[in-house]
């Protein structure tokens, strides 16, 4: 747990899951998954998720993320967000930040996520992570929008991958 500015940083628990799923669907930015996913994570990997608190009590912004089994020294953000009114400030890298201090991320060296070719804000922060943490950073092809249903007009999903640091 750390504090950044007016928010406390913390893994999720729980309680959580409810409001996650919440905060991704007024997000109108991230894909709404499923309310029962949003319990396995903060159930499963809540060690690998941060809930960013704000002093009135509202979440401010989370990370999902989880380490893939046959990849112990990563760890994958699949989905961080700001609320549209605390963006700007810091808090993605912050939030970024606090996950990787974690002891669940001791043996990490290397930090992926995708992104849309679309989401420039999501791009510059994922840049400005390797910058901070003076690692390389390579993309490359991820996810491509063939493999997303035809039906939901999905973008591609480049990879990003930060490290070694
Ligand atoms: C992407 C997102 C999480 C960034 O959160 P944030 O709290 O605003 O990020 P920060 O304030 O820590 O900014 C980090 C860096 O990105 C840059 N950045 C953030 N938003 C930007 C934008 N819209 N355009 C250009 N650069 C941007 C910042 O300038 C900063 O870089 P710097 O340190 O070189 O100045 C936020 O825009 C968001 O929630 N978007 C909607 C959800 C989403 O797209 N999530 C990512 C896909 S899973």
């Amino acid at each position: 747990m750390s504090q950044y500015q007016d928010f406390i940083l913390r893994p999720a628990v729980i309680e959580d899951a409810a409001r996650m799923w919440q905060f991704v669907i007024d997000s109108k930015a991230l894909d709404p998954n499923s309310p029962y996913c949003y319990l396995v994570l903060c159930h499963h990997f809540a060690n690998t998720c941060v809930v960013a608190d704000f002093v009135d009590g509202t979440m401010a912004g989370f990370i999902a993320g989880y380490r893939p089994p046959e990849a112990h020294d990563t760890v994958v953000v699949w989905q961080i967000g700001s609320a549209a009114r605390h963006r700007g400030r810091g808090l993605g890298l912050a939030m970024l930040g606090e996950l990787l201090r974690r002891e669940d991320c001791r043996e990490v060296s290397y930090l992926e996520a995708t992104v849309t070719p679309s989401n420039t804000a999501s791009r510059a922060m994922f840049t400005a992570l390797a910058r901070e943490l003076k690692a390389d950073y390579i993309q490359s092809t991820g996810f491509e929008a063939s493999l997303f249903p035809k039906e939901s007009n999905h973008e591609p999903e480049r990879l990003f991958r930060i490290g070694p640091f």
